[in-house]
């Protein structure tokens, strides 16, 4: 059942699912905190909702009033939450705080959901994260009388803040101080009356505020609607907040800290993905747009690239003499193909590593090395940490993201902005290719400066890109052949070579998010070296050739395995393939973009097919922030 509120719920769309993606254990839970004259049972719904697409599987809300805590929580999705609070209203408070949990510590369950009080009910707390000593934690707890109602380790903090001394802001401090592991904590206390205090510990937190109130939030894009500026904390930095007011202060030793303030650039308007009805075919549409908004003012007629607005100049570009991305998933793939370009546009050596490895490499980097941080969300975990590790080695780093106000951006020395627009569906579409489109300009703005180039005919066919995808897009119907025998495959095959290999991985990762069939990317030359044992006639072989040059190798290896009975597609360059799907221009560049549509086409049309939950692919979270 659809659900609104005449102030704060402008549009409806999807939230059942409980999604994560990476290594190890991570989450995406959402914040929000609202002090001032409005209903902030409006506030704070109206924020959650806004974090909705990051993943949750329960939400809840906790209103400060002079009388004592309300608090209302739901396991589900933030309708279920929504119809309670319908049914029975909240009395009127103007301080809350509310959340959108994703279970780690304790099942899916109403009492395990956020925000948690301590034994008296005078103290609330929401909290995005882990704690790693909580099980020590909850013994000493428990043994000095605790009544514990929940399984989390987040409802400890309102324990430990219950028996720490001082105001609410030397207690938190003290409290956080007991807590290891990466986190961010929001917490009231009614004897402290409209007052919120914050501390961050890895997992973003952004504050805004007005003359007569405060906001908070895990992300700026739950401030939108509200405001137009906001300040962000930075690891290890608490906030002390009221109604007009915004302190922040050191953790270690609460020691002022001065902010500066960033712009709210996304639109206050719930997201809608129209006459689309998924936000990823949405977004798969919006590429041209974003190509165009990404090559603004940075890629001219004559083929002059001007990265002034990143700060990178003539001369720090010309004193590198190596480039080093670090990245994760389709930003990777991103940065594998940029490997090719450097290489070939600036004649630059480059590497492309996975962030979370190269966290704990012993890499030399030189000072004329040039570290790009490739994220689209700008809050990736393993790469913020891999970013660390090099700037810790002293490289100067570039921040390639498309959050110009998140934590990645702010700890680099320079930042590209990929101005994509919010990208709300989990699988990336439109940020990967604004991110390629964005590493070619940034291997031009390096030839130049090292003053080989400009390759004219790549970058009048890149200027072209986006008129051509719109034709592309109009004009493209997928094979419902191709789409058929992928749904229902054991497993599906990409190979490619070169700027292909990044292609043909992307096109699998595409394929394996949205629609859960098995699929793999191997080097081209690799097949024969062991995956040619995969292949039979139920094992469709998908080749990505949009650059000519590898086209006889590309071909060969197609023969080798449709001499096996596989259903050989191929993508740009004709392979003589049982199904091929030419594209509209010759260039590679503009290739690698155009390329990738019918790829991220076939992903949504198989997933489709199979019915799988699109936007929230099972297990997914958009934004990783801990690990
Ligand atoms: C795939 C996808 C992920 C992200 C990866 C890194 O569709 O979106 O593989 O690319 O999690 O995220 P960012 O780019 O935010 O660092």
């Amino acid at each position: 059942m659809p659900y609104s509120h005449p102030s704060t719920f402008m549009a409806v769309f999807p939230c059942e699912a409980v999604h994560a993606r990476g290594r190890g254990v991570f989450f995406v839970c959402g914040i929000m905190g609202y002090v001032g004259p409005r209903p902030a049972v409006e506030v704070l719904i109206g924020g959650l909702r806004r974090l909705e697409y990051r993943g949750y599987d329960s939400a809840g809300i906790a209103l400060g009033m002079a009388q004592g805590i309300h608090l209302v929580k739901r396991a589900g999705p933030l309708r279920v939450l929504w119809e309670e609070l319908e049914q029975n209203p909240p009395p009127p408070a103007g301080m809350g705080i509310g959340h959108t949990r994703w279970a780690t510590h304790g099942g899916v369950s109403d009492e395990n959901a956020h925000p948690h009080l301590d034994c008296h009910e005078r103290i609330a707390v929401v909290h995005n994260g882990i704690i790693e000593n909580a099980a020590a934690l909850r013994i000493e707890l428990e043994s000095r009388g605790h009544r514990l109602r929940s399984e989390t380790d987040s409802e400890l903090v309102a324990h430990l803040l219950e028996e720490a001394p001082g105001d609410l802001l030397h207690r938190l401090q003290a409290v956080a101080n007991r807590c290891e592991g990466a986190y961010a904590l929001l917490a009231f206390d009614l004897a402290d009356p409209n007052r919120l205090c914050a501390v961050r510990r890895t997992s973003p937190i952004a504050i805004g505020f007005t003359e007569n109130e405060v906001f908070v939030a895990s992300g700026a894009i739950a401030l939108a609607p509200w405001l137009k500026r906001c300040i962000y904390l930075d690891d290890g930095e608490m906030a002390d907040l009221r109604p007009g007011h915004a302190d922040i202060f050191r953790l270690h030793d609460l020691a002022p800290v001065q902010k500066a303030f960033h712009e709210v650039s996304v639109s206050g308007d719930l997201p809608d993905a129209g006459r689309h009805k998924l936000f990823f075919r949405k977004e798969l549409f919006e590429q041209p747009a974003a190509w165009r908004s990404v090559m603004q003012g940075r890629l001219d007629e004559a083929g002059s690239v001007d990265l002034s607005d990143t700060g990178l100049t003539h001369e720090t570009l010309s004193a590198v003499q190596r480039v080093l991305f670090l990245a994760m998933g389709s930003s990777l793939h991103a940065s594998q193909m940029a490997v090719e370009r450097l290489q070939q546009f600036a004649q630059l050596p480059a590497e492309a590593h996975l962030s979370s490895e190269f966290r704990d490499t012993r890499t030399f980097l030189e000072p004329s090395t040039l570290v790009v941080a490739v994220s689209q969300s700008g809050e990736t975990i393993d790469t913020l940490a891999a970013l660390r590790h090099a700037r810790a080695l002293g490289a100067t780093v570039v921040g390639l993201v498309n959050a110009p106000g998140s934590t990645i951006a702010r700890e680099s020395d320079y930042v590209f902005d990929l101005r994509a627009g919010a990208e709300i569906s989990v699988a990336s579409t439109k940020a990967f290719t604004t991110q390629a489109v964005a590493l070619d300009l940034l291997a031009s703005a390096l030839a130049a400066a090292h003053g080989r180039g400009p390759n004219i005919e790549s970058l009048s066919a890149l200027r072209a890109a986006p008129t051509i995808a719109e034709d592309f897009l109009e004009e493209f119907r997928l094979p419902n052949d191709l789409v058929e025998r992928c749904a229902q495959a054991p497993g599906v095959i990409f190979l490619g070579r070169g700027q292909d290999l990044s292609l043909a991985r992307e096109g699998s990762l595409k394929l394996k998010e949205l629609s859960y069939v098995w699929s793999e990317a191997f080097a081209a030359g690799e097949l024969k070296h062991g995956p040619l044992a995969l292949v039979d006639a139920t094992v469709p072989v998908i080749v990505c050739a949009t650059d000519s040059r590898h086209a006889v190798k590309l071909r060969n290896s197609l023969a080798e395995a449709t001499a096996r009975g596989a259903y050989g597609v191929s993508i740009g360059a004709d392979l003589n393939a049982t199904m091929h799907i030419a594209l509209p221009i010759h260039d590679a560049t503009a290739a690698y973009l155009i390329g990738t549509l019918p790829l991220q086409l076939l992903a949504v049309a198989v997933a489709e097919t199979r019915g799988c939950t699109i936007d929230q692919p099972r297990n997914l979270a958009k934004s990783v922030t801990v690990e």
